[in-house]
């Protein structure tokens, strides 16, 4: 027999939110200690408006933003599916556990991707990207909006009124520490790459859950260190769904430069409420009525090449830099082409973005 409606959305919001919060913090508050013991609070370059940013939306998300989803699901449950309620309450904990999270990780997968590739989602996750140093904090560090679409936080919503909300509360220990343990600069995997006897561990390990390296990759501010891959390990608990769509870079090194290029640092107000707040510097992605111009032209650009050398080559037609790329591809499905060249020169680079030898120019343009 369900429940009375009140009671259950009660029992509901305030077992997993609270479990959640406790939880969540209980994480939060290891990391930090950790990260004391590391050191790396008193090394740490933050600024005030940094820590705003990732102290405030960590409030609004756990007071504002996920009861009232639980509050929406619950209430849109009772009335339109009231006998949906508890329909898989007498699924075993570890049933429920796989099925709350291997679902959870993948939407998860699926919308930081899209954030990644789609501008508007882009603008809500972009605040992510700004932080130049990794830390605990960081894995909450997003506008508020990304959050309130954010399809995991409906998902637990879901599983919790058709009767999975212990596996809920427990699934979300495993995703915690994974997610904020890859995002604290307590790199917990850094030892095992170079102990030779316990690589085999970290290899298997590796390529199932998300590690440290793997993340701070992401973090990285350009592929021109050979390291980093901003525009690819989008995943969040489990590795395995980057293997599988192709976005999967493994490094086991960790960038030293992390952040944005050319970021503007806007106000927090603008990054934590946009669109609702909008920068007033006009070069900012956040500024109204803002769009990225293409810079391309006919014809190629000749530049010196350095043997050696890392270099970017901008295919998404829009970097100020032509040929290279200046991260102006972000919110987009582009991603720069890395090269290198194995003598010094100077060489046509393409800017039509249509050769077939890419990055350099085959004469292509001479056909358009
Ligand atoms: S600016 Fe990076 S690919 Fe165009």
């Amino acid at each position: 027999m369900p429940s009375t409606s009140l009671e259950y959305k009660l029992k509901a919001i305030y077992f997993v939110e609270k479990m959640d919060i406790y939880l969540v913090f209980g994480i939060l508050v290891f990391f930090c200690l950790l990260e004391i013991l590391n050191g790396h609070l008193k090394r740490s370059k933050r600024s005030s408006s940094d820590w705003i940013q990732e102290a405030g939306i960590f409030l609004v998300l756990a007071s504002l933003i996920k009861p009232l989803i639980f509050l929406i699901v619950m209430t849109i449950g009772h009335i339109l599916f009231a006998d949906l309620q508890g329909i898989i309450k007498h699924w075993s904990l570890g049933i429920s556990l796989l099925f709350f999270l291997l679902i959870d990780d993948l939407l998860q997968y699926w919308y930081h991707r899209s954030a990644h590739e789609y501008p508007f989602l882009w603008k809500l996750h972009r605040p992510h990207h700004q932080a130049e140093e990794m830390g605990f904090f960081v894995s909450y560090r997003n506008a508020g909006l990304y959050y309130l679409m954010m399809p995991n936080i409906w998902w637990m919503a879901l599983v919790t009124f058709i009767g999975g909300g212990f596996a809920v509360a427990i699934g979300l220990i495993f995703k915690q520490v994974v997610i904020i343990s890859s995002h604290s600069t307590v790199k917990w995997d850094k030892p095992l790459y170079k102990i030779t006897w316990l690589r085999p561990f970290i290899s298997i390990i590796e390529r199932i859950f998300i590690t440290p390296a793997f993340h701070h990759g992401h973090h990285g501010k350009s592929q021109i260190d050979g390291i980093s891959e901003p525009n690819g390990n989008y995943g969040n608990m489990l590795s395995i769904w980057d293997q599988l769509f192709g976005s999967a870079y493994f490094t086991r090194q960790f960038p030293d430069t992390l952040g944005l290029l050319n970021d503007p640092k806007e106000h927090w107000t603008a990054t934590l409420f946009y669109p609702f707040i909008k920068s007033k510097d006009s070069s900012s992605e956040l500024s109204p009525g803002f769009k990225k111009q293409p810079t391309l032209l006919d014809e190629p650009i000749t530049v010196n090449l350095e043997k050696d050398t890392n270099y970017l080559w901008c295919q998404c037609g829009k970097s100020k830099n032509q040929p290279f790329c200046d991260g102006s591809h972000h919110g987009s499905k582009f991603k720069p082409l890395f090269f290198t060249v194995n003598k010094k020169g100077t060489r046509k680079v393409c800017n039509c973005k249509r050769s077939k030898t890419k990055p350099f120019c085959d004469n292509t343009h001479l056909s358009i």
